[in-house]
């Protein structure tokens, strides 16, 4: 067969080539090493120098001609692959990215961990209490008598048994039974907060019956007032994260302490919104007081060496007046769209140096 016509038969073999495997083969045929032009390139070693000088530019000429050939095919049939699978797998890169999962952290649960930062800092430590009670824990010992109307069925979920000790168990009314426990379970100096769920048999607008209050108790030797409203201070202008937290002690009375003061935080009116800072207005936000020696003496500790002061809130109050939410009821629907509103992220953990507000 001339170069010439070997050539031709090459070509067209790999023109004829329908699948890179066909393909393949004629590459083998031709280029392999007992391949047509393989053998051809093997003749040039015998040839002498003049004829190898004619005959290597041509065999060399058809070996190209082959291998481009082929590579070009080759190319051929990876583009067509390609366009098939391009044809067949289309992407609409036009179409929004899905949503991707992401849960919050629901504004009671932020805050709380904003007070136990701001608290710690202040030296106090977290307590907890449970929330199925004894009566002797969330009434009694906190000096509240039995005619007390906080006691009563309509105000307090009872369950219908009492416990191994005769003592009425119910669902604690407020965070205050923890300062029994504590004192009861730890020697004093005592500096601790308590925030937890509360319950009282009460629904509307603005009561759920379920909700949220957080404790604070001091107990030390020679503590008074002065500490009560310097510790108020320094926690609401660090929870505000205001200066400008200016407070109102007002005369109250709460059966567990003695004196007893309801705390007022100053607001001012900032288009034609509630804003806490500067003294406009005053809004109720704590009850406070000095332990009552009876509560200390309850404890079992002695109320001529021990003094100290306590305090209750709402923490779902103090969520809204800081964040701005004014539906409590919104706080316990579980709508995700109100979680994503008002939500944190799971890693905005608040730190009294990176901010305790988001
Ligand atoms: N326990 C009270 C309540 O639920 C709040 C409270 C008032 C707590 C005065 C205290 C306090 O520790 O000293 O309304």
């Amino acid at each position: 067969m001339s170069l010439e016509n070997l050539k031709q038969t090459v070509l067209a073999a790999i023109a004829e080539a329908s699948t890179p495997e066909e393909l393949e083969a004629v590459r083998i045929d031709a280029l392999g090493k007992q391949g047509s032009v393989s053998g051809l390139l093997k003749t040039l070693g015998q040839m002498s120098p003049e004829e190898r000088q004619v005959q290597g530019p041509v065999i060399n000429g058809l070996r190209e001609a082959v291998t481009n050939g082929i590579a070009a095919k080759k190319a051929a049939f990876e583009t067509a692959i390609l366009n098939q699978r391009l044809a067949t797998e289309r992407l609409d890169m036009t179409l929004p990215a899905p949503e991707a999962p992401r849960g919050t952290v629901h504004p009671v649960s932020q805050v709380m961990d904003e007070l136990a930062e701001i608290f710690a800092d202040m030296g106090f430590a977290v307590a907890e209490g449970p929330e199925i009670e004894d009566d002797w824990h969330n009434f009694s010992a906190l000096n509240i008598p039995e005619t007390h109307p906080a006691r009563a069925m309509h105000d307090t979920f009872y369950f219908p048994d009492k416990d191994a000790e005769g003592r009425a168990m119910l669902l604690r009314t407020h965070t205050s039974p923890v300062q029994i426990r504590t004192m009861t379970s730890q020697e004093p100096p005592i500096r601790i907060i308590a925030p937890g769920r509360v319950y009282r048999s009460d629904s509307d607008a603005t009561h759920t019956p379920m909700f949220h209050q957080i404790e604070g108790l001091v107990i030390d030797k020679g503590i008074h007032l002065g500490h009560l409203k310097w510790t108020l201070e320094t926690f609401l202008r660090a929870f505000f994260e205001r200066d400008d937290v200016v407070l109102r002690l007002r005369p109250s009375y709460f059966p567990f302490t003695e004196p007893s003061v309801e705390v007022d935080v100053g607001y001012s009116v900032v288009n034609g919104k509630r804003v806490i800072g500067g003294s406009e207005g005053w809004m109720e936000v704590l009850g406070s007081g000095m332990v009552h020696r009876r509560v200390i003496e309850a404890c079992g500790l002695d109320p001529d060496m021990w003094q100290g002061f306590a305090f209750g809130t709402g923490v779902d109050r103090l969520a809204m007046l800081k964040y701005g939410m004014d539906d409590l009821r919104a706080f316990f629907d579980g709508d995700n769209r109100w979680l994503q509103h008002y939500g944190f992220n799971a890693l905005d953990v608040p730190t009294l140096s990176g901010g305790v507000g988001a």
